[in-house]
């Protein structure tokens, strides 16, 4: 097992506290640019992560033993990060997907070891997602071409079936009372623009914007410090009933934090409806009352939604195929991008 470690560049694995007769494990080389003390560039940008929306976290503070010999310990097994407030570890692969079945059977084991334990695997293209998501170490891809579509996920027919099935649902839920349909800018415009008009109730219509983890600042490409409100509501909620819509939940790191503002504006009560569900990626728990659609783990565009700013304007919700976020371009600051498409015209 330590031979793999050493002749498979792509491993990510870590020491573990070795303890009884378990074999020690060698450690892995870490790149010179790898920030101690992680030991890949993967888990250095996951921290950035968890410590912009103020996520607490460890670093492979526990070794669990997942093998014996008799009484010797065989196996050890050290997850990457736990996050105490969430009680949850978390175990990050960059190993390409064809790889990981070494990974998965010690995630296995562990579950079934210590059942109590709850433990997430964030896989290579979990971790692409994210990148795309936050937009850096990105690509820049200026026209979406056919061959480019990997597959349509949701069709417009599909799409206007089930908002007006939402927005009959919410009609129903919300017969005698009054709502404020709060929006999440911007992936969500098409969505609650389509939502509203299907609701049969007085409502209002408010929007937040929160900067989100790699939002570009002035000359740079990431925004340092926390997640933060960018834009607040214009109007008070206390003592209304408001319905909070999103477009995608993914890890929830984002909705926890909006509904953690939202509550301490005293409404009378709040509800979730997103768009699409992630719910394989869920890194902290938020209570979602009505969901459009589940969503397979990959990026997902259109129908509001972008890739660094484009194709919010396709009818449809599809997937990219990878190459088109693969092939590497250095990265360019929003701004520039957005210079160079006013200097065209
Ligand atoms: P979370 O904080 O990880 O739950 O991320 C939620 C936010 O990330 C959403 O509101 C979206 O803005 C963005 N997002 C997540 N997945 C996708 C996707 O597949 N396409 C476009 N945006 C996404
Ligand atoms: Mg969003």
């Amino acid at each position: 097992m330590a031979q793999d470690r050493v002749n498979n560049p792509d491993w990510a694995d870590h020491p573990s506290l070795v303890q009884g007769d378990a074999p020690a494990p060698a450690v892995p080389p870490r790149a010179p640019s790898v920030p101690a003390p992680f030991a890949h560039q993967a888990e250095a940008d996951f921290s950035e992560l968890l410590d912009f929306y103020r996520i607490p976290w460890l670093y492979e503070p526990t070794s669990f033993a997942i093998e014996w010999d008799g009484d010797a310990v065989t196996e050890m097994f050290t997850p990457d990060f736990y996050l105490p407030d969430q009680d949850l570890y978390v175990e990050l692969t960059t190993m390409k997907q064809s790889l990981v079945t070494k990974k998965n059977r010690k995630v296995r084991l562990l579950r079934e070891l210590y059942p109590e334990l709850h433990i997430k695997l964030l896989y290579r293209r979990d971790y692409q997602q994210l990148v795309a998501q936050y937009g850096y170490g990105a690509l820049e891809i200026t026209e979406l071409r056919p061959e480019d579509i990997d597959r349509i996920l949701v069709s417009p027919a599909e799409l206007h079936e089930r908002v007006v099935a939402l927005g009959e649902q919410i009609s129903h839920d919300y017969a005698d009372r009054t709502v404020i349909l709060v929006g999440v800018l911007k992936g969500v415009t098409f969505f609650l623009a389509d939502l509203a008009r299907t609701i049969t109730r007085p409502l209002a219509i408010d929007y937040l914007a929160v900067a989100g983890y790699g939002t570009p600042a002035k000359g740079r490409s990431r925004q340092p410090g926390a997640v933060r409100i960018i834009k607040d509501l214009d109007e008070e909620i206390v003592g209304q009933h408001v319905i909070l819509v999103e477009d995608v939940v993914n890890t929830g790191l984002s909705l926890a934090y909006i509904l953690k503002h939202l509550k301490a504006k005293k409404p009378a009560s709040i509800a979730v409806v997103t768009l699409l569900d992630k719910g394989d990626k869920r890194l902290v728990d938020v209570p979602l009352d009505y969901i459009g659609f589940p969503c397979p783990n990959e990026f997902v565009i259109g129908y509001g939604l972008d890739y660094r700013e484009r194709y919010r304007n396709l009818s449809f919700l599809c997937v990219l195929k990878p190459e088109a976020y693969e092939q590497t371009a250095p990265l360019r600051p929003r701004e520039d991008v957005l210079m160079s498409e006013t200097a065209r015209k």
